[in-house]
C-alpha cells in the first residue's frame, strides 16, 4: 500500500503524554509540523503521577549518573511552567516550598542518615533537622517523628494542570493530535518511512518520536527490542480537604513531605487546591492496574503515622499508574540505529520532573541533529554497545 502523502508531516510523535506532548510543543514552537497520535492523551502515567521534582529528596542509591540530568530538569522548570502559563493563562500549581523527608523511628532514622550522608557525598544541599525542629517547620508531623532532611530546592507541581496547558500549548501552536492508535513504525532501507494505524492507515514521516512510555503495547517498531522499557506498577491515592472539617482547619501540609514509617516508605504531596496526594507503590507485576486494599490500607498507615490529620480528609480517588522502567532507571533519549527513529522513552519516576530537559532536548535533536551535552548519556547506545548513536 502506499503511504497517504496527503497530510504532510515533519514529525509523528507516537504518545501524548506529558514527554509526547512537551516535546510536540517545544519543536512545533521551533517550526516543525508535529503530529501526536494517543488514544487517550495525557490520560497514563502522566495523569496517575504525583507531580513532584525533587531530584534530591528522590535520589536513589546507584542512579547517580541520570542525578545531573534531573537537577537540570528541575532548574528549567520555573522558566518552563512561566512560559506554560503566560501562553495558556492556566495555572500549573508550581509549589516551592521545598521538601522535608522524614523519619518516623529510630530504624526509620538510621536509612534517613544513610541517604543525608549519600547526598552530602553527591555535594547536594541538604539541611538534616531533629524532631523538634521537623514540626517546627511542619507543626501538624506525629510527635514521634524522629528527625528529617529538609530540601528546599525540592519542588512540585500538579501534573493534571500541566496536562491540560501542554495540551493547548500544543495545539495552539500547531501540532494536530490524533486519538488513534498506532499499529505499527514502517521503514524502509534502514529509515523510517511513516506509521501504520491501528485502522490500517497509513502516513508518510521521516521522523517518528516514540515518546509511550510504559505503554508501548502491541506497537510494532523497525528494531527488535527497542526501547528496554518495562511497566512498574506505582499505587497512589488521592485525597482532599472537607469543607467541613472537624479540626475547623485542613490538616494539610505546608510543602512536600517524604518520609519512612517503620521501614515503609511513603510520600505526602499538598496541592494548592486542597488536594493532598499520598504515594506511591513500587511494584513489578506487568501491565496489571488494579487497585488493591491491601496498598491502600499501607498507603494511608505510613501517611497517617507521619502526619496523623491524614485521617481527616475525604478519600477521593485511588489509582494506580505503570512508570517506565528501564535497566539503569534513566530514560532513553535520541536516535536509533534506524533513521529517524527516535526514542524520549523510560522516565520511570521522574517523568513530570524530565518534561523540559527531555522536550529541550529532543526538539534540539529534531531541529539541529544534535542532543544537547546533558542528554548524550541516555542514547540507546548504552544498553547496545557497538550501536552507533
Ligand atoms: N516519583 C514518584 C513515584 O514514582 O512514585
Amino acid at each position: 500500500m502506499t503511504p497517504d502523502m496527503t497530510r504532510s508531516t515533519d514529525v509523528v510523535i507516537v504518545g501524548g503524554g506529558v514527554i509526547g506532548l512537551g516535546i510536540a510543543w517545544c519543536s512545533a514552537r521551533a517550526g516543525l509540523t508535529v503530529t501526536v497520535y494517543d488514544e487517550h492523551p495525557g490520560r497514563g502515567a502522566s495523569w496517575v503521577a504525583a507531580g513532584m521534582l525533587a531530584p534530591v529528596s528522590e535520589v536513589h542509591y546507584g542512579e547517580e549518573a541520570v542525578l545531573a540530568l534531573n537537577l537540570a530538569s528541575a532548574q528549567r522548570w520555573p522558566s518552563f511552567a512561566r512560559e506554560l502559563e503566560d501562553l495558556t493563562g492556566l495555572d500549573l500549581g508550581l509549589r516551592t516550598e521545598g521538601t522535608l523527608s522524614v523519619a518516623y523511628d529510630d530504624d526509620d532514622l538510621r536509612v534517613l542518615d544513610d541517604l543525608g550522608r549519600f547526598q552530602a557525598e553527591l555535594g547536594l544541599v541538604v539541611q538534616r533537622l531533629d524532631g523538634p525542629a521537623c514540626r517546627a517547620v511542619e507543626p501538624l508531623l506525629h510527635p514521634r517523628v524522629r528527625g528529617g532532611l529538609l530540601v528546599d530546592g525540592d519542588h512540585s507541581v500538579d501534573n493534571r494542570c500541566l496536562v491540560p496547558a501542554l495540551l493547548e500549548a500544543a495545539v495552539g501552536a500547531g501540532v494536530r493530535i490524533v486519538s488513534e492508535p498506532v499499529a505499527e513504525v514502517e521503514s524502509g532501507g534502514g529509515h523510517v518511512s511513516g506509521i501504520r494505524l491501528a485502522g490500517g492507515t497509513r502516513r508518510a514521516a521521516d521522523t517518528v518520536v516514540i515518546a509511550t512510555g510504559s505503554s508501548r503495547l502491541g506497537l510494532k517498531l523497525p528494531i527488535d527490542g527497542v526501547p528496554p522499557v518495562r511497566p512498574v506498577k506505582g499505587q497512589i491515592l488521592r485525597l482532599h480537604a472537607r469543607a467541613d472539617s472537624p479540626l475547623g482547619t485542613s490538616p494539610m501540609p505546608s510543602r512536600s513531605l517524604r518520609g519512612l514509617a517503620r521501614g515503609q516508605s511513603v510520600y505526602i504531596v499538598p496541592r494548592t487546591n486542597g488536594e493532598v496526594v499520598v504515594g506511591a507503590t513500587v511494584e513489578e507485576l506487568g501491565f496489571d492496574t488494579q487497585v488493591t486494599a491491601g496498598a491502600v490500607h499501607e498507603l494511608l498507615r505510613s501517611a497517617i503515622a507521619l502526619l496523623p490529620g491524614i485521617a481527616e480528609l475525604e478519600l477521593v480517588e485511588a489509582s494506580a499508574g505503570l512508570r517506565p522502567g528501564t535497566p539503569d532507571n534513566a530514560p532513553i533519549l535520541g536516535t536509533t540505529p534506524v533513521g529517524g527513529l527516535i526514542l524520549a522513552t523510560g522516565h520511570y519516576r521522574n517523568g513530570i520532573l524530565l518534561t523540559p530537559i527531555t522536550s529541550d532536548a529532543i526538539t534540539a535533536l529534531l531541529v539541529d541533529g544534535n542532543l544537547p551535552p546533558v542528554a548524550e548519556p541516555f542514547t540507546l547506545a548504552r544498553f547496545s554497545p557497538g550501536l552507533s548513536k
